[in-house]
């Protein structure tokens, strides 16, 4: 059998995407009651971190070690990826040692390569196109919060960067409407967008996107890899920010959520952010039991 890896959501069926996050809750609630989960006992995780991360490390390093396993953080400085070791050869090497290895990184293809030369599961902990983990944990926050997020219309606005990516993807498994506000020169990549069908729609402005929406989502301007951009998309995404006004817009009671981190005053004020619409506290802590429920269903 193909080594089975969680590259995308579109990686996982609807059904399975649905039960690990069921699995998710479950684990949560497990930790909060202190009962011992360890089906990982002896498993270890290489994590390849070519882009700065707080969340994602912390807590896949914190759910491997709950799970009765053990991570390995492994960056381009002190490894020989960053010294022109081709990432083929990098995957048959770890792969020979470890169970699964998780990457943050550039470019997608470099994830796509080091899946298809490795022999155990491989995880994307971002690329420049998708973000498939931190949809786990916003879908877990919605399922926990609210239900099935089946048929609820869901806000994006701002950037059409790899968190937008993902949330296209997420409109396609979990089957909402997903209404997109972005600059013109930034909208999210038009095959991604013609692959959802009529479930995803491009408006105008931020306040036209929020309308009736259930759920309100934003994400920095200038990602990880555009610092020198930063100041230049100050002044194109000025009309993106979440704002009192674009809550207004939303159902009363719509969620607001932010992968994080987030810039105050910038794509989301902090009265938003603040705000008891915002569950992005809960979301951050989601990335630890969502995760939790993947590596078990991929390293188990
Ligand atoms: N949301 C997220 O992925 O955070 P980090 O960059 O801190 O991992
Ligand atoms: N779009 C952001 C997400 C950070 C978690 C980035 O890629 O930097």
């Amino acid at each position: 059998m193909s080594t089975r890896h969680f590259l995308s959501l579109l990686d996982f069926s609807s059904d399975d995407l649905k039960s690990l996050i069921n699995h998710a809750i479950d684990v949560k609630q497990k930790l909060k009651q202190g009962v011992s989960h360890t089906p990982l006992s002896g498993k270890l995780l290489a994590m390849i971190f070519e882009k700065s991360s707080t969340r994602t490390r912390v807590s896949f390093e914190a759910g491997m070690y709950q799970l009765g396993g053990h991570a390995m953080f492994l960056s381009p400085r002190d490894s020989h990826l960053g010294r022109g070791e081709p990432i083929e050869d990098s995957a048959r090497v770890i792969s020979s040692m470890v169970d699964g290895i998780l990457i943050r990184t550039f470019g997608h293809d470099r994830i796509e390569a080091l899946a298809a030369h490795s022999r155990v599961p491989v995880i994307n902990g971002l690329s420049d196109l998708l973000h498939p983990c931190q949809l786990l944990a916003d879908m877990q926050t919605w399922f926990e919060q609210r239900g099935d997020i089946a048929g609820a219309s869901v806000a994006w606005i701002g950037d059409g960067n790899n968190m937008c990516h993902s949330y296209i993807n997420a409109a396609i498994r979990f089957d909402f409407a997903l209404r997109i506000a972005c600059p013109p020169d930034h909208k999210p990549d038009p095959s991604l967008l013609a692959s959802a069908g009529d479930r995803v729609s491009l408006h105008a402005t931020a306040l036209e996107a929020a309308r009736g929406a259930d759920l309100i989502v934003t994400d920095v301007w200038a990602s990880m890899g555009q610092e020198e951009e930063q100041k230049q998309r100050l002044e194109i995404f000025a009309d993106y920010q979440v704002n009192r006004e674009v809550m207004s817009q939303a159902n009363d009671d719509a969620l607001f959520m932010h992968c994080l981190p987030a810039h105050r005053g910038e794509e989301v004020t902090s009265e938003v952010l603040e705000s008891s619409q915002s569950v992005i506290w809960q979301e951050a802590e989601n990335r630890l039991h969502a995760q939790k429920a993947l590596l078990e269903k991929l390293l188990a």
